[in-house]
């Protein structure tokens, strides 16, 4: 064998191999166990042949090292031009969820009573009859404690119909003075219509102090309307019955649809009902052990999707439990 031909072939198949792949393969041709150059090195004789070929060894090794990094490096240098991270690429759409309408109006009313001084609260939803009815002063026979307008889960317990027990709870567990708003869930068994659902939202508010009068009422009441509809709402009362207030009155807001043009909204009268209030009937305070000689109180409470559909101009209540995305987006 011609060593010095070897050489320049197996140098001249490193220079040329292309990739690591081409390169293993030219490294076990030239340097394998199997490979001219090992088979002649394990029937060397005499000493310098084996110098000489030891020598072709360990160029043609290096050779191959040397190759190897060229190659590595090559391949490294493609993958940093071709996987480029191109950071002016728009990026991935996130969908945001928005917040509900109903618990938009929620806030508002919040925040306005929190500007009052007024604690809120979250109360329980099953309620029993005696804190949904009784200590509420509602008669024995009065229809809201019937089967056909209420969802019972067992003779004593049931889904609370209005969020005015929440006073009572509040009053049992405080002393005077006391100014609070419940906000929750309500149920009625009502057919569903344009404008009932059995299932709604309301807000109570409840204030206990030493003289409080209907001033004090109307104020607080002309102030959450103020912050719910502009600062141009009016307020009026008209009388009417509520068991656990005396007297009891049915607040109306001026409406904020025409501004009191007259519209179908309220029936061309210029004004909207909203919600039911009063001063708290004695009897209730002599039922949480407060002193109707020593405290007075106001009480009103009010729909929240009513406020919302007055808010947005939505003339229905149904796409509140609806939940379309299409509606929901808008606000
Ligand atoms: N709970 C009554 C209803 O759902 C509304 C109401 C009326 C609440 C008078 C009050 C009140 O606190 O004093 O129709």
């Amino acid at each position: 064998m011609d060593a010095a031909a070897l050489e320049r072939e197996g140098l001249a198949a490193v220079a040329s191999a292309a990739t690591p792949e081409e390169l293993d393969g030219v490294r076990v041709e030239y340097l394998g166990r199997k490979s001219t150059l090992k088979l002649a090195l394990r029937d060397v004789r005499d000493r310098e042949s084996g110098l000489e070929l030891n020598a072709i060894r360990e160029r043609l090794e290096e050779a191959v090292e040397a190759r190897e990094d060229e190659l590595r490096s090559a391949v490294l240098d493609r993958r940093l031009t071709e996987e480029v991270l191109d950071v002016t690429l728009p990026g991935e759409e996130r969908h945001l969820g928005t917040l509900h309408p109903t618990t938009l109006t929620r806030r508002v009313i919040e925040d306005a009573f929190l500007g009052l001084g007024y604690e809120v609260i979250d109360d329980r939803e099953v309620e029993t009859v005696h804190y949904n009815f009784d200590q509420l002063a509602f008669g024995p026979a009065h229809p809201s404690r019937s089967h056909r307008d209420t969802f019972f889960l067992d003779p004593e317990r049931l889904l609370r119909t209005e969020t005015s027990p929440s006073q009572i709870h509040v009053m049992e567990a405080k002393k005077p003075p006391i100014y609070m708003v419940s906000l929750g869930r309500v149920y009625r068994r009502d057919e569903i219509t344009a404008t009932r659902f059995p299932i709604f939202h309301q807000f109570e508010g409840l204030a206990v102090d030493r003289n409080i009068t209907l001033a004090d009422l109307k104020g607080t009441l002309l102030h959450v309307m103020r912050t719910l509809f502009g600062e141009h709402r009016q307020v009026r009362f008209r009388t009417h019955y509520f068991p656990f207030t005396e007297p009891s009155l049915e607040p109306d807001v001026s409406c904020p649809i025409c501004e009191m043009e007259g519209c179908r909204t309220c029936k061309y009268t210029g004004w909207i009902e909203l919600g039911g209030a009063g001063m708290v009937d004695p009897r209730v305070f002599s039922n949480v052990g407060i002193d109707p000689e020593e405290w007075t109180g106001f009480a009103f409470g009010c729909g929240i999707e009513r406020a919302a559909q007055l808010r947005h101009g939505i003339p229905e209540i149904r796409p509140f439990w609806e939940n379309d995305l299409r509606v929901l987006r808008q606000f």
